[in-house]
């Protein structure tokens, strides 16, 4: 496996999955930062995970409402609009990752 640029955070939560382990007991997660392990059963499109998908993409619509990206990724999931309050000028969706980069990969503190 490459190495990676900077270490899985979790922040934008698209990437939820369903992990059932070998005792049966399933959780919803994030894939990108969970360790794989030996037997555990990993179910990308549930119901819950559906749901709990769709909640995030609102989420994130809310915050960046006039993204392009985000707006088509809302059309794939069903999603017309978010219901929550919008952040018209928003442009970030606080992923922290531009910052994680700069310490870690270019080892400035730029963005602070
Ligand atoms: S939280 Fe996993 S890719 Fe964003």
């Amino acid at each position: 496996m490459p190495p990676r640029a900077v270490p899985s955070y979790g922040a934008c939560r698209l990437c939820l999955v369903e992990v059932v382990d070998r005792r049966g007991r399933s959780k919803i997660t994030t894939s990108c930062n969970f360790p794989v392990q030996e037997g555990i059963d990993v179910r990308l499109d549930t119901p819950a995970v559906l749901k709990h998908r769709k909640i995030m993409i609102e989420l994130l619509l809310a915050m960046v409402p006039n993204s392009p990206e985000l707006r088509e990724l809302a059309a794939e999931n069903g999603i017309e609009d978010t219901r929550l309050d919008k952040d018209e000028k928003g442009e970030c969706i606080l992923c922290g990752l531009c910052e994680r980069v700069c310490t870690s990969i270019v080892e400035a503190n730029a963005l602070a």
